[in-house]
């Protein structure tokens, strides 16, 4: 399969394009597009042949549903059994945004689509490529991240060309995503709700409106869950997997940098190539092979948008090791460590 190139404005999109993109999603097709979070790759979330293709394109087991994407409010109305009041509440306040939220689904959804759960994830993304793509598609969007499965998620239109050129149907390019890691998920199906992944909405903010949010074990596991203990299909799949091995330094930063420091010389003495996700404070210490900053650690949203694009650079060094430094969990740290916890399948060194 050819895949198609778009370039596309994300501040006034073309709407001659996105037209192209949509009678791409009505016959069923496959599109990639920008979110303010991640690349997505969409099909009509009502088709299931389509999101079938999805599952295929991506090489995504099938049972871990995608993100259904809506533009409109009145959307969710014919997708879910009903919308709970703090729903309301936080659709109101977060949407169009880095939130996704998990409800009771209507009979309109296909199995596929969810996995054969009888819940469904649903969010309305903050970019104007993605609403006007779902507008004009005129069906909601089934999208999970648009990166093969097991890599780091697509922040920019090259990630997604990498992994699936060739594979799907059309890419939309409107430049690198703002935010870089992907929604929030929070289970509204349960009460107190439920914060599963935590992403783009930082919790703090979560919880000043709801009052009572439950963090689930996940978010901040530093071991791989038992299986009783899943309660979102993404939590027992690898992810964020670069090929090197990852190795996270957790703790105070002076002891954090001491730690690399040493890990770097003894892999060193074993040839090992070496690549270190630094910070602007740190970097300069480090003389491993590869040396990257992910932002300072008094800017946990400039680390977030850099951490998956850095993952993908440092692995393309074709380093052994990727040894890289904690940082703080507040805000959208949080985010943060989720991803790098899991990306080093939880080999954690506490310094
Ligand atoms: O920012 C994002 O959320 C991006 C952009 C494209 O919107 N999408 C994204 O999708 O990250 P994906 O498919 O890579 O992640 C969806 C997550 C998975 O961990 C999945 O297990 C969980 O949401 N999920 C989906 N449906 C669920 C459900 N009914 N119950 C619990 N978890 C669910
Ligand atoms: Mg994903």
């Amino acid at each position: 399969m050819k895949t198609l190139l778009l370039k596309v404005d994300a501040e006034n999109p073309d709407p001659t394009i996105i037209q192209t993109a949509a009678d791409i999603i009505r016959k069923g097709g496959l599109v990639a597009f920008p979110t303010e979070t991640v690349y997505g790759l969409g099909a009509d979330a009502l088709n299931s042949e389509a999101v079938l293709a999805l599952f295929a394109a991506k090489k995504r087991p099938l049972d871990n549903p995608p993100i259904v994407h809506v533009a409109d409010l009145k959307e969710v109305g014919r997708l879910v059994l009903e919308v709970p009041p703090k729903a309301k509440v936080l659709m109101e306040k977060f949407w169009p945004g880095p939130l996704t939220l998990i409800f009771k689904r209507s009979s309109l959804v296909p199995k596929v689509t969810v996995a054969g759960l009888d819940t469904v994830a649903i969010r309305m993304p903050k970019h104007k490529v993605a609403l006007e793509l779902i507008r004009q598609s005129r069906c909601p969007i089934a999208a999970p991240s648009a990166n093969l499965a097991g890599k780091p998620s697509p922040t920019t239109s090259q990630h997604v060309y990498e992994d699936l050129n060739g594979r799907i149907d059309a890419l939309l390019d409107g430049g690198a995503t703002d935010i870089g890691v992907e929604s929030t998920v929070v289970d509204l199906s349960v009460d107190p709700p439920m914060l599963l992944r935590p992403g783009g909405t930082p919790y703090e903010a979560l919880k000043k409106v709801l009052g009572d949010l439950k963090l689930h074990p996940f978010v901040e596991a530093e071991q791989e869950l038992s299986l009783q203990q899943i309660r979102s299909p993404g939590m027992k799949h690898k992810h964020y997997a670069p090929k090197a091995e990852v190795i996270l330094v957790e703790g105070k930063v002076s002891a954090v940098t001491t730690k690399i420091i040493a890990l770097t010389e003894s892999y060193r003495l074993d040839h090992k190539k070496v690549g270190v996700l630094a910070t602007d404070e740190t970097q300069s210490a480090y003389t491993a092979d590869v040396v990257k900053s992910l932002g300072s650690h008094s800017n946990l949203a400039t680390v977030a948008q850099n951490l998956f694009r850095l993952l993908r650079e440092v692995d393309a060094e074709n380093v052994d090791v990727i040894i890289a430094e904690g940082v703080s969990s507040e805000g959208l740290g949080l985010a943060v460590m989720n991803r790098l916890r899991k990306a080093s399948a939880y080999h954690i060194i506490k310094a």
